[in-house]
């Protein structure tokens, strides 16, 4: 497999996490700065952390206070291997305690915005900076000394010792969140560290993750060929991208048209792979099979089961005939590396990414993107030359617009659903609120209701409109969408879609809903 580690460069910087909800905010702000960042377990000890031999050393916030037993520690090692750390929130009360300093519980936490005074201009909190700048606090306990031979450089009204630094050890702690917008510093401070302590450079571009990533799937794949099963979706589109850029006509790309795709979509990924982009692609027109075997089924997980195990068995069709294949391409990204194991996996549905390993099927692993966050893998593909439609694709679920339809899926209803929903976007997109919402699409009910069109009555279905906004999709709200933009859709749906008489819009968040009705 080719592993994060292989495609990074040599010295990255370690965000240490000690259960943070920030730790992937402060890796991608590093990034942000063209320095590679990974994040890493804080039980790794000082050695194992020298290993990977880090550029800097970040600790992150976390939810424990240092006070109670059980509370996360670093190994007191990490701060004698001479390289650059810089604690921040629980980080930064674990350098004033391990260090000499000193954290009190005084019962004034602070919340949110507070006022940060400079005391005296260092290295992280520096003179160009105006002498009291807003930054966002979220701590309990209190750093109240920082340790012997650090100094002050700031402090708020809640947490005398603020910010402080020891310039001589590349020491550097800040009670406040510099990685989060409400911080209009913040990400300098950061820079400060990356650049003035820990002297990194700014090397680590879009060009140079390709690079890299080219010269380890060559290493990887050697001369044999590779298999990759198109989805439509960004993450497997860019990891064909890549790997086509290494191994050119090694690799071979299959797209099971389900014809459960938005409109117009499946055409798409031939245009854009086959011809744009030269990839050999297996184009499997397996629409008919889909409606065939979900004649007559109803419920959404019977559903998702048919869906997922019909596309199973067309791609190892399909890829049975390509008998030489060794390797099998896939679209995994960084938070799912991150989170795998760690992540509390109750099962609301069971997913099934289109793109998902046969268990049985023997390939080994290529897993290009491993290392990178979605908005760098959009980036990535707008390097390779991938289309806007494709790069900034919203999430689209696997089950295609099977999961969107109440009720059974025929020929007919999907075509109906795809005419409102590709008005649902075109409109969106119209507005310019495509990259605003996460995903904004049509779902089609099989209730009726009585409606009146010229002097008719009409019995016929409604449609369902549901845009959300999320960062993640483990929650989601509902997008305050402008009433003339949702009018324009209703009228638009109402007098162009037949048999549509009624268009709701739905206004639950997640949780308690789920962003797809099934
Ligand atoms: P829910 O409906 O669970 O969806 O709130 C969360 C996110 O996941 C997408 N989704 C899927 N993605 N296979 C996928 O690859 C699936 O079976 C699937 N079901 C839902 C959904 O579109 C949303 O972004």
């Amino acid at each position: 497999m080719v592993t994060a580690a292989q495609q990074a460069p040599d010295r990255p910087v370690l965000v240490v996490d000690f259960g943070a909800q920030y730790a992937q905010l402060i890796a991608r702000r590093v990034r942000e700065a063209h320095v590679y960042s990974e994040i890493v377990p804080h039980t790794l000890t000082a050695a194992e952390l020298a290993a990977r031999h880090p550029a800097g050393i970040i600790l992150s916030g976390g939810p424990k206070s240092v006070h109670v037993d059980g509370a996360p520690r670093l190994d007191p090692g990490v701060y004698d291997l001479g390289v650059g750390v810089l604690g921040i929130c629980y980080g930064a009360q674990l350098v004033a305690r391990d260090l000499g300093g000193e954290v009190a519980r005084t019962g004034r936490g602070e919340y949110g915005r507070a006022e940060l005074t400079v005391n005296e201009p260092g290295v992280i909190v520096d003179a160009a900076m105006p002498g009291t700048q807003p930054v966002w606090m979220s701590h309990f306990d209190t750093i109240t000394a920082a340790p012997p031979g650090f100094t002050v450089t700031g402090g708020t009204p809640g947490c005398p010792a603020a910010a402080f630094e020891d310039r001589d050890r590349r020491i550097a702690a800040l009670q406040f969140h510099p990685e989060v917008a409400h911080t209009p510093h913040g990400q300098a401070m950061l820079e400060h560290f990356l650049f003035d302590v820990c002297g990194c450079e700014p090397t680590w571009t879009m060009a140079s993750v390709i690079e890299r990533s080219v010269a380890a799937i060559r290493a990887q794949v050697g001369t044999e060929r590779a298999i990759c099963a198109l989805s439509g979706g960004v993450d497997s589109a860019v990891a064909a991208a890549l790997v086509h850029e290494a191994i050119g006509p090694q690799l071979t790309c299959v797209f099971v048209d389900t014809g459960l795709m938005r409109r117009d979509e499946g055409e798409q990924v031939v245009e854009t792979f086959r011809r744009h982009q030269g990839i050999e692609l297996i184009h499997v027109r397996a629409a008919d099979r889909y409606f065939e075997r979900l004649s007559g089924v109803t419920d959404p997980e019977d559903k998702r089961k048919i869906i997922g195990e019909l596309f199973i068995r067309i791609f190892e069709e399909a890829a049975g005939g390509i008998t030489d294949a060794r390797f099998l391409v896939q679209g995994t990204l960084y938070p799912d590396v991150i989170e795998s194991g760690t992540r509390d996996a109750a099962r609301i549905k069971s997913h099934h990414n289109v793109g998902g390993l046969p268990e049985d099927m023997e390939f080994e692993l290529v897993e290009p993107l491993r290392s990178l966050f979605k908005d760098e893998v959009r980036a990535v593909g707008e390097e390779l030359g991938l289309p806007a439609e494709i790069v900034w694709r919203q999430p689209f679920p696997g089950p295609g617009l099977g999961v969107r339809i109440i009720g059974e899926v025929t020929p007919d209803r999907v075509a109906t659903l795809q005419h409102a929903d590709a008005i649902v976007r075109e409109e969106i997109a119209g507005a310019g609120l495509e990259r605003e919402v996460w995903q904004a699409f049509a779902v089609l009910a099989d209730l009726r209701s009585v409606g009146v069109m010229g002097d008719e009555r009409t019995y016929g279905h409604p449609i369902i409109v549901r845009a959300v906004t999320s960062e993640d999709a483990m929650t989601a709200d509902w997008a305050r969408l402008p009433y003339d933009l949702l009018e324009r859709i209703s009228s638009r749906i109402i007098g162009e879609v037949p048999g549509i008489n009624r268009v709701v819009y739905d206004i639950t968040s997640k949780p308690p809903g789920t962003i797809e009705w099934e």
